[in-house]
C-alpha cells in the first residue's frame, strides 16, 4: 500500500531565510519530504536555484538525524543527465526529470539509480499518461504536473485527474505525485484520483498556520488511501 506524503515546495519560501522557513513547515510533523524545484531558464522560462543551495539546506536537515527529511528534487531542466552527480553530492534523495527533456528516458533512469538516488519521471500537462507506461516499472515515482511547470501560485488543472486515475488503476503501488495549485480546495480530487504524494508550495509556505494546512492535506490523502484499500 502506498503512503501519504506531503512535500512542500520551497519555491514559495522566503529564500533569504530558507532554513528557518523550511523548519517552520517541517515542524508541523506532517512533512516527510521537501520539494526542491530546480529550474534552468531553458526547459522552463524561469530560473530558481541549483545544487549549491540544496547542499546548504542539507546541512540544516542532516541525513543522519532522527527524522531525516527526503529531498525531492524536481529538475525542470534540459539535459537532465547533466545534473545527476551534482544533486547526489549535494544531498538529494530523489531526482525527478521530465519526459519532455530527454530523448532517452531509460538511460536517465539508469544514471539516476547508479548515483544512489530514487528515480522519478514527470510529465507536463500536454503529455499523455501512456508515455509513462514503458518506464513505470523502473520508476520510484511518477509526477503528473497539474500546472505548466515554471512558476508557483498557478491554478490547479482539474482536467489532469484522468491521467492520475489511469496510472493508479494500472500501478496500485507506485508513488504518484501531483504538483501545482495544490491546497485545501484541490487535494481531495487529487487524492481520490489516486495521488499519494502532494506537492504544495503557496498553500503551505504562505499559510499563517502551516500545521492546519499540512494536517488537512495528509488526512485527506490518508482517507482516500484507506477507501481504496477496502
Ligand atoms: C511549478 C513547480 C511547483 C510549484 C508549486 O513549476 O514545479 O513545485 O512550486 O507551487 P504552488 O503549490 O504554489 O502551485
Ligand atoms: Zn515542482
Amino acid at each position: 500500500m502506498v503512503k501519504s506524503i506531503i512535500s512542500p515546495s520551497i519555491l514559495a519560501s522566503d529564500f533569504a531565510n530558507l532554513g528557518c522557513s523550511c523548519k517552520r513547515v517541517v515542524d508541523t510533523g506532517d512533512v516527510d519530504w521537501l520539494h526542491l524545484d530546480v529550474m534552468d531558464g531553458h526547459f522552463v522560462p524561469n530560473i530558481s536555484f541549483g545544487a549549491p543551495i540544496i547542499e546548504s539546506l542539507r546541512k540544516q536537515f542532516p541525513k543522519n538525524s532522527d527524522k531525516p527529511i527526503v529531498f525531492d528534487c524536481h529538475m525542470m531542466v534540459s539535459d537532465p543527465e547533466q545534473w545527476i552527480e551534482d544533486i547526489a553530492k549535494a544531498g538529494g534523495d530523489s531526482y525527478t526529470f521530465h519526459f519532455e527533456a530527454t530523448k532517452d528516458p531509460a538511460s536517465v533512469i539508469a544514471k539516476i539509480k547508479k548515483h544512489g538516488l530514487k528515480a522519478a519521471m514527470g510529465i507536463k500537462p500536454n503529455t499523455s499518461i501512456e508515455e509513462v507506461y514503458p518506464y513505470a516499472d523502473d520508476l520510484d515515482m511518477v509526477l503528473v504536473m497539474t500546472v505548466e511547470p515554471g512558476f508557483g501560485g498557478q491554478k490547479f488543472m482539474q482536467d489532469m485527474m484522468p491521467k492520475v486515475e489511469k496510472l493508479r488503476a494500472k500501478y496500485p503501488h507506485l508513488n504518484i505525485q501531483v504538483d501545482g495549485g495544490l491546497g485545501k480546495d484541490t487535494v481531495k480530487p487529487s487524492a481520490e484520483a489516486g495521488a499519494n504524494v502532494i506537492v504544495a508550495g503557496t498553500s503551505v509556505f504562505k499559510a499563517e498556520n502551516p500545521k492546519e494546512v499540512t494536517e488537512f492535506l495528509k488526512k485527506t490523502v490518508d482517507e482516500s488511501i484507506l477507501a481504496r484499500s477496502k
